[in-house]
């Protein structure tokens, strides 16, 4: 059998009956946060309400049919307004449910785990400096984590040299906590959990196309430098999906 062939039980289901398993919650483990904690309290910053004017498009059949892939953007910058619509669209929290056992968020999630957390390249947004942030998803802001030297060409080296992942005015990374996952599921939350990013990514796209913005979603990067250029530690929390956007 070649490599391939041999993988492919990966895609299939680890629900079946007659695979028995346990997990950390079955074991009555405490359950890990719905969100990863900010270090700094100094470099949050609030995101601003979004209004109808920032929307060109409305009618969702018109955003599903004219979606596409985006790979080259205007040299505009788009207002945090947008950004926050875009973050609000692709991981949202509208509630939490029981005492602090889960979010519901704009998108969906298998057992509502919700196990990504969202990194932003900025380059090119009004108001904020360039610069690695992250969204605080529970109180919709940012966390302004540092500026890299060189920052668009090494996500652009971080992207297979895919140059467009540098040359926008943001780059969104969803990064996955693992464990959130796998305290319920164990080793059968990993398939679930890639799922779960295909529909934040796809929000991302119709919320983008909604506002005349375009994205295209990247699977291609190289794990090392981009876990390094956002500062994870690549085995409790590392990078599984981007998203460069900008003005189209
Ligand atoms: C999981 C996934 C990974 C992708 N990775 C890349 C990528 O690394 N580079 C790229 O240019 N496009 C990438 N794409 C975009 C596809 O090439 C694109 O969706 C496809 O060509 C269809 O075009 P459309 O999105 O305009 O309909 C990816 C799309 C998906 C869903």
């Amino acid at each position: 059998m070649n490599r391939a062939k041999e993988q492919r039980k990966w895609l299939k289901s680890m629900f079946s009956e007659d695979e028995p398993f346990n997990s950390d919650q079955m074991d009555g483990k405490p359950q890990p946060p719905l969100s990863n904690p900010v270090k700094s309290l100094e470099d949050v910053i609030a995101l601003p309400e979004f209004g109808d004017d920032i929307f060109e498009k409305t009618h969702i059949l018109d955003i599903i049919n004219d979606r596409v892939s985006h790979r080259k953007f205007k040299d505009e910058a788009m207002s945090l307004e947008e950004l926050s619509f875009l973050l609000w669209s692709t991981q949202g929290v509208k509630s939490i449910a029981g005492d602090q056992y889960a979010t519901l968020r704009t998108v969906p999630s298998a057992g509502a785990r919700h196990p990504y957390e969202t990194n932003l390249m900025i380059n090119k947004v009004e108001g904020l400096k360039k610069g690695i942030y992250r969204y605080l998803s529970l109180t919709h802001q940012l966390a302004y984590v540092y500026t890299p030297e060189n920052m668009d060409r090494t996500m652009a080296q971080a992207a297979r040299k895919q140059k467009f992942a540098g040359n926008c005015a943001v780059a969104f990374v969803w990064s996955v906590v693992p464990y959130r996952g796998e305290w319920r599921y164990n080793e059968r939350s990993h398939k679930p959990m890639l799922l779960d990013a295909g529909h934040i990514c796809q929000n991302l796209y119709l919320a983008c196309e909604a506002i005349g913005c375009g994205t295209c979603a990247i699977a291609a990067y190289d794990q090392k430098l981009l876990d390094n250029l956002l500062q994870l530690d690549g085995e409790e929390e590392f990078a599984v999906y981007l998203a460069p956007v900008g003005k189209v």
